[in-house]
């Protein structure tokens, strides 16, 4: 048996404690692999519902199902032993009631182990925010640009405006206060970042929305370069995974019609019968 002390796991009070000290590192993951190699990195992996445009290629996010957030979030935990996990509740799952939100939740961290679920909303989701949090379900907020309301704004930036600002931050506002442990603030300006960051007891976690905020999160397969339908303004490419893959695959098929691949160390030698 090992006697190396094991590292535990940080937990959603690490990471609210985390508010206004060193900037805390987000990425999201879908399956065990990129899990692994992220856990030992980062301080928070969140299994996103981006995975339904990055991975099955949905041309947004709301047809992904809870079954597939459980499966991915099941996957990323088996990947994981040190990260604090996040699993967001998908479209349809959690806005109907505070009771409908409570069970799809309770499925999904009974069955995925997660620390938390992320949902997306402001003042209208605040009431669920509270009744999921007494109710031993730790949540994340996300405000700003919410992907599972483009077809009511679009993907563009938030806050430009000084009405949309003040929504905004009073969505923020309303969600801290109702128990969400942290808040995603995608998409909007710096400005309204930083006046949000200032304001909210919890940290803010910033994609789109400057390095005003207590931390970063980007979808991985951006920053590796494997989702290239679009990348936002927001994205750096820290890899090109996606032509590594196109190279290696090429070398392959190369080497398959040469008649290459298999050598003979990719080869089964037939036994020799003993006479
Ligand atoms: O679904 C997701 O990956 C997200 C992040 C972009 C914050 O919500």
């Amino acid at each position: 048996m090992s006697t190396e002390p094991r590292k535990k796991r940080s937990s959603v009070a690490d990471i609210r404690a985390r508010k206004g000290g060193e900037p805390i590192v987000c990425l999201t993951a879908y399956t065990t692999p990129v899990a692994e190699r992220l856990d030992p990195i980062v301080d928070l992996i969140l299994v996103g519902d981006s995975l339904g445009m990055v991975l099955y290629g949905f041309e947004n996010t709301l047809p992904v199902t809870l079954d597939m957030m459980i499966a991915h979030g099941a996957a990323v935990r088996r990947g994981s032993k040190n990260a604090c996990l996040v699993v967001d509740l998908p479209f349809g799952t959690y806005q109907e009631s505070p009771a409908a939100a409570f069970r799809a939740a309770a499925r999904v961290m009974a069955e995925t182990g997660c620390s938390a679920v992320k949902l997306e909303g402001g003042q209208e989701m605040a009431e669920t925010v509270a009744f999921l949090t007494a109710r031993g379900v730790p949540v994340m907020g996300h405000v700003g640009l919410m992907p599972q309301s483009v077809n009511a704004g679009g993907y563009r930036a938030r806050g430009q405006d000084r009405k949309q600002a003040e929504q905004i931050k009073a969505d923020a506002l309303a969600v801290a206060e109702a128990g969400a442990f942290a808040i995603v603030l995608e998409g909007v300006v710096e400005t309204l970042a930083r006046e949000i960051t200032a304001q909210v007891p919890v940290p803010t976690i910033g994609i789109g929305a400057s390095p005003a905020c207590d931390g970063q999160v980007l979808v991985t397969d951006d920053l590796i370069g494997l989702f290239s339908s679009f990348k936002p303004k927001f994205v750096k490419r820290y890899a090109e995974v996606g032509d590594e893959i196109a190279r290696a695959a090429a070398a392959y098929a190369e080497d398959v019609r040469a008649r290459r691949f298999p050598a003979p160390e990719h080869t089964f030698p037939a036994r020799v019968a003993k006479a």
